[in-house]
C-alpha cells in the first residue's frame, strides 16, 4: 500500500443533542487533515440514539455491533435526551459498544491550555494529567435488582464486579502510559469504606506495580484524591481509577481544565481486535442544542486521540497544536467565556492547522 492509498473506515454515530453539531465540526476538520496528509477517511454514518429509540424502540440496530466491527475506529458525539431515561440511552448504545468491543481503557488526557481560565487558583502548567479509567466492569454492572416496588420496604441492590484480569490489564495500561510521561501513577481507592472490592483492587494494582520498578505508585482514597487534584494538581500525572471513580475524577479534572466542552476521551481496545471509539466526555447538552454555540473542541481533541490510534502521529500533534493556538488566540465558545460559535471555532482550527508546519 502506498501512502496515497491509505484510508480509514470510520463509523460515525452523531447521536443526540449537540452530538450532530460537534461531530459535523470534527468531520470537517478531519477531512482537511486527511487531505493535507495524503490519506482518506471513509465515513459510514449511523442514525442511532434517542430519536432512533423513540422511532423504533431500540437505541441501535440489533446487528449494530457487527456493522461497526469492520470499522477502523468509531467517532461518537453524545447520547441522551431529556424525555428518554438516561439508563436506556447509556445501556442501549454506549455500554454495549464499550463491552462488546472490549474497550477496557477509557483514556482521558486533561491539560490546562493557554488562553483558558481555570477555577484553579494556582497558575497554569500545573494541571497535566491522564485519567485511565477501567471501562468494562466495576461498579457499572448489571447485577442486582429491585424488589417491593412502591411499598414502604422497597429496596434496590447493585453489585460491583471486579476481576483479576480486569484490574491487571487496566493497571498495566496505566503504567505503560506513565512510562511515556513522568513515571507516576496515582491509584484511586476507597478500601476504608468498600471492604471487599477495593482491597482486592489495591492488591492487584500493587502486584502489577512490582513489574514496573521505574514507575512510582501512590494510593489515595478517592475523596482525598478529588480534593488534592484541586489543591495540588502538579502532584499528579497518570490517575488510575475504577469505572465509577475514573468517571467522576475525569469530570472533575475536565472542569478544572476550563470546561467539560473541551475534554476528550478514547474508549480503547489495546489488543486491537475490535474498533476503538472516540468521543468527547460531555453529554448531549440539551440546554444549548441548536444554538450554534456548542464547543467543538472536545470532539476535535477526541479526533486527535483517534488519529494517534490510527498511527497518524504527526497529523495528531499538528491538530493538537492548532487547537492550542486557537484557544490562546481568544477564539472560543461561551462555555469558555467567549462569544464565538461552533463554526467559527472550527474554521479557526482549520486555518491554524493549515498554517502550522508539520513537525
Ligand atoms: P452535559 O455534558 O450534556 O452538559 C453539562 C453542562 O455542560 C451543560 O450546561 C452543557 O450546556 C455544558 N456543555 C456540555 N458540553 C458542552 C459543549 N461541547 N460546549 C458547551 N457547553 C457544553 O451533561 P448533562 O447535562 O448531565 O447530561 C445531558 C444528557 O447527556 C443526559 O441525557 C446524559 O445522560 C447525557 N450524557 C451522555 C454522555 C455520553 O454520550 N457519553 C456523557 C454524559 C452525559
Ligand atoms: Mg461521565
Amino acid at each position: 500500500m502506498t501512502n496515497q492509498d491509505r484510508s480509514y473506515a470510520i463509523a460515525c454515530i452523531p447521536g443526540d443533542g449537540i452530538g450532530p453539531e460537534t461531530v459535523a465540526a470534527a468531520r470537517r476538520v478531519l477531512d482537511v487533515v486527511a487531505d493535507d496528509a495524503g490519506f482518506r477517511f471513509e465515513w459510514q454514518e449511523y442514525p442511532w440514539g434517542c430519536d432512533y429509540y423513540l422511532a423504533t424502540g431500540s437505541m441501535m440496530d440489533e446487528d449494530g455491533l457487527s456493522a461497526l466491527s469492520s470499522a477502523d475506529a468509531i467517532l461518537l458525539g453524545a447520547v441522551g435526551r431529556p424525555d428518554v431515561p438516561d439508563h436506556i440511552s447509556l445501556w442501549g448504545l454506549l455500554i454495549p459498544i464499550r463491552r462488546g468491543f472490549d474497550q477496557y481503557v477509557s483514556l482521558r488526557p486533561v491539560r490546562l491550555l493557554d488562553g483558558v481560565d481555570s477555577p484553579l487558583a494556582a497558575g497554569r502548567d500545573r494541571l497535566d494529567v491522564v485519567i485511565v479509567r477501567e471501562n468494562t466492569e466495576g461498579e457499572y454492572s448489571e447485577i442486582g435488582g429491585r424488589m417491593f416496588r412502591g411499598r414502604p420496604d422497597e429496596m434496590a441492590i447493585q453489585e460491583a464486579v471486579f476481576t483479576r484480569i480486569g484490574i491487571e490489564r487496566i493497571t498495566r495500561y496505566a503504567f505503560d502510559v506513565a512510562r511515556t510521561r513522568t513515571g507516576k501513577v496515582a491509584s484511586a481507592t476507597k478500601s476504608n469504606g468498600i471492604i471487599h472490592t477495593m482491597p482486592f483492587w489495591d492488591e492487584v494494582v500493587s502486584e502489577i506495580a512490582a513489574e514496573y520498578p521505574d514507575v512510582e505508585l501512590t494510593r489515595y482514597h478517592v475523596d482525598a484524591l478529588a480534593a488534592l487534584l484541586v489543591l495540588n494538581p502538579e502532584r499528579f500525572d497518570v490517575v488510575l481509577g475504577s469505572n465509577l471513580f475514573g468517571d467522576i475524577l475525569s469530570d472533575l479534572t475536565a472542569a478544572l481544565a476550563g470546561s467539560i466542552g473541551i475534554a476528550p476521551c478514547g474508549n480503547i481496545d489495546p489488543s486491537r481486535r475490535f474498533p476503538s471509539m472516540f468521543e468527547p466526555i460531555h453529554g448531549s447538552a440539551p440546554d444549548i442544542v441548536g444554538r450554534g454555540v456548542a464547543n467543538p473542541i472536545g470532539q476535535i481533541w477526541s479526533s486527535v486521540l483517534m488519529l494517534e490510534h490510527l498511527g497518524e502521529e504527526s497529523a495528531a500533534r499538528r491538530l493538537e497544536r492548532a487547537i492550542e493556538s486557537v484557544l490562546a488566540s481568544g477564539v472560543r465558545t461561551p462555555d469558555l467565556g467567549g462569544s464565538h460559535g461552533t463554526s467559527q471555532v472550527t474554521d479557526a482550527i482549520i486555518s491554524a492547522y493549515a498554517a502550522a508546519e508539520t513537525k
